[in-house]
């Protein structure tokens, strides 16, 4: 069986077509980054106009690239939440009118399931169950996965979501939008401890995490400077801070781990691209004796191949859309069955 996916959340247009026997088939991606780059953030309304530009000649591409016809798929999935709600409906309306034009069944597809099982779409992949550690732009998550659709939340952030902070910070420190990655790379020539940041909520009970005050003490460190950052400076309060997140996720993935027993744990979302988040986690999980999955790194920040995959099990399962095109801007992971079996999608 085959699924054509489109992915149209927030700034990244996807398309992919999945192949229950033969895995992935293509991925098309188109981002719009440089568009959003000149306001600092994404602009929801030309999001939604930029996807509405490169849907279908994406998956045009999908089909061609694949040298497959309409006739070879059997399902168009598409994500339907949660994302930005202008973006959603022109992914949503693009693949329903293909599934409606194809004389196929479409199927809803979670968001942040995709991110969750992107570690399923290579070769090495964990086996059910493990922990996921769910880090991207709008949500930080622990998760025990118990089997597919056998989601536990076992902690999350009770303010910014780990991307949301890095982004906030590199604008504080004048790093262009998309802040992450570029603050990432420009902490590779920081100094390791000539600042330190506090680790919020480190001795906490629980799983839960906190990012906002890590951002503030950012903030409070570069006023010292009075406008005089110089970029040695900028790396060295770009690695502190990055410093501080993984100790962050890695205390609490720690203590996650220990409480269940798993010894797998998996890392998926955007800020699972970061190079030392990746390798602070592999050497935690040698000492603990388990093992870390990641995606590659393309199948970490948004894409159409996550979706294709969590949308083939989706549709194995028997979800299809209902008569309405409708899209859910928020769709917590904790309730995707209720959403599944209310029959609203
Ligand atoms: O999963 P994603 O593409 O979109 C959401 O569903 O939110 O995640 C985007 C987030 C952004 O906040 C971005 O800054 C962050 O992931 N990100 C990174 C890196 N690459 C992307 N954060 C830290 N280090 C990176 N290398
Ligand atoms: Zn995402």
């Amino acid at each position: 069986m085959r699924v054509l996916s489109i992915e149209s959340s927030c700034d990244e247009t996807g398309v992919a077509v999945y192949d229950d026997q033969k895995g992935l088939l293509t991925n098309q991606l188109y981002s719009q980054i440089k568009m959003h780059a000149e306001y600092g953030g994404v602009v929801p309304e030309l999001a939604s106009r930029d996807h509405i530009r490169k849907a279908v000649p994406l998956v045009k591409e999908a089909l061609s690239s694949s040298g497959l016809t309409p006739n070879d798929i059997d399902a168009v999935v598409y994500t339907a939440g949660p994302g930005l709600v202008g973006a959603l409906m022109v992914g949503a309306t693009v693949a329903r009118t293909l599934a409606y034009a194809w004389d196929k069944p479409a199927v809803p597809v979670n968001h942040m399931e995709g991110h969750l099982l992107a570690p399923m779409l290579e070769e090495n992949r964990p086996e059910y169950p493990f922990l996921a550690l769910l880090v991207s732009g709008g949500h930080t998550m622990i998760v025990r996965v118990n089997d597919f659709a056998s989601y536990e939340i076992m902690g999350e952030s009770v303010d910014d979501a780990a991307g949301e902070a890095f982004d906030k910070t590199a604008k504080l420190l004048g790093i262009p939008y998309p802040g992450g990655a570029l603050l990432s790379a420009l902490a590779e020539k920081g100094t390791k401890d000539r600042f330190k940041f506090p680790r919020p909520m480190l001795n906490h009970q629980g799983y839960n995490f906190s990012f906002s005050g890590l951002k503030t003490a950012v903030s409070l460190a570069i006023k010292d400077f009075d406008g005089e950052l110089d970029e040695q400076t900028k790396a060295d309060l770009a690695l502190a801070f990055e410093d501080a997140v993984v100790d962050i996720l890695k205390a609490k993935c720690t203590r996650a781990l220990r409480d269940t027993g798993l010894n797998q744990l998996v890392i998926a979302g955007g800020v699972s691209a970061n190079k030392h988040l990746r390798s602070a986690m592999k050497s935690m999980m040698e000492q603990l004796h388990g093992k870390v999955f990641y995606p590659r790194t393309e199948f970490c920040t948004d894409n159409g191949a996550m979706i294709a995959y969590a949308g083939m099990q989706r549709f194995k399962k028997g979800v299809s859309a209902s008569r309405e095109i409708c899209v859910f801007p928020r769709w917590p992971l904790s309730s995707i069955d209720e959403m599944y079996s209310s029959k609203s999608v």
